[in-house]
């Protein structure tokens, strides 16, 4: 933010004075404070990027008092929370952003821009996978952590959120949390499928996405240095009877693979320069509170659903009908 030229002043907020005092070190010009409370004369906006479990109590009293906010993902650790949010900061016309980082990744907004325009033809599937020897948190479980991630770029893929989740998880470090899991979204109205798995546990590093359309397949390897993305004009369709008329035979094509070229400015200042500039004209933040409730609400429907053993979850009917209001 301090790197910004519309941003006159960076205030660095953390209950612990080691943290801001070291960012007070490292970045010249930020000033630390030791709570939200002390700071809110010197700023105009907030960007809350503490525990999820804080997130709720942090931005609604800065909303109170009367504050822009960007909340990092997950935005609430529950949907009634989101929705709070999303109504008090409509109410006092402030701007309210959710940290979807991929929101602003201009690999998947190329993968979105490719389905919207039909280039892989009708999407069959969506399948992604977050995996690393991860850093544990206590306060939320891996898909809270990791598969928000997913949800979003899924969410804006296919400028849809689902209507029924199933996920399993399983502990294998500590009783306290799902480290390994999967997680599987229905989005009813475009009859398309979405599967996410995430893990803290896995040898090696994946973020991957893939996007399975009837007449290309696109492929976005967030780890790999170059040609993030490979669009694969491979497909398959049914060509007649199978033999003795039974069953059917299928055809395969097999066409090139191409890596586009993506520039690939920085998410992260993207995501910040988006933010200031909701705050500046009152116009709506690329990934805005609606965007971090739906995430919200997949994410709690998945705690039910692995309770459940992985038995599907509708999501909360008042969070669609909030989505659908006002996003109209
Ligand atoms: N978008 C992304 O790619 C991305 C990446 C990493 C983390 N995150 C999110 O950012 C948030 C922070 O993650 P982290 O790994 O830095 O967490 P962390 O626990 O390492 O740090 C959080 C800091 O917040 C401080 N804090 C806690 N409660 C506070 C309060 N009420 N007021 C002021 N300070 C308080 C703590 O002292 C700590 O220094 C999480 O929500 C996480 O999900 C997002």
């Amino acid at each position: 933010m301090s790197g910004l030229p519309s941003v006159t002043g960076v205030v660095a907020i953390d209950s612990r004075p080691e943290v801001s005092e070291a960012m007070e070190v490292e970045f010249p010009g930020v000033v630390g404070r030791p709570s939200l409370v002390t700071a809110l004369d010197e700023v105009d906006a907030v960007v809350v990027a503490t525990p999820p479990e804080t997130h709720f109590d942090v931005a609604a009293e800065a909303i109170a008092a009367g504050k822009h906010v960007l909340v990092e993902k997950p935005m609430t650790t529950n949907s009634l929370d989101g929705r709070r949010l999303v109504e008090m900061a409509d109410r006092a016309e402030l701007t309210l952003a959710a940290g979807h980082t991929f929101a602003h990744n201009a690999a998947v907004r190329t993968l979105a821009d490719m389905v919207e325009r039909g280039a892989l033809g009708p999407i069959h599937y969506l399948d992604s996978a977050r995996l690393n020897l991860g850093v544990y948190r206590r306060d939320v479980n891996v898909l809270w952590d990791l598969a928000a991630h997913d949800i979003s770029i899924t969410n804006l893929i296919l400028h849809d959120v689902p209507d029924v989740v199933s996920a399993w998880g399983s502990r294998h470090t500590d009783r306290y949390s799902e480290d390994v899991a999967s997680l599987r979204m229905q989005y009813l109205r475009g009859r398309v499928e979405a599967t996410v798995r995430a893990s803290w546990l896995d040898p090696v590093k994946v973020r991957r996405t893939t996007v399975v359309g009837a007449k290309k397949m696109a492929v976005y390897d967030d780890v790999a240095t170059d040609e993030r993305i490979k669009i694969y004009d491979r497909s398959r369709k049914v060509a007649g009877l199978g033999p003795r008329g039974r069953g059917h035979s299928l055809s395969y094509r097999h066409g090139s693979t191409v890596a586009p070229h993506i520039d690939f400015p920085e998410p992260l200042r993207l995501q910040a320069e988006d933010f200031l500039e909701s705050c500046r004209t009152g116009r709506r933040p690329v990934a805005d509170g609606l965007a971090g409730l739906a995430v919200v609400a997949v994410l709690e429907a998945s705690d039910q659903s692995i309770r459940e053993n992985g038995a599907p979850v509708r999501i909360d009917h008042r969070v669609v009908e909030l989505i659908s209001n006002l996003a109209a």
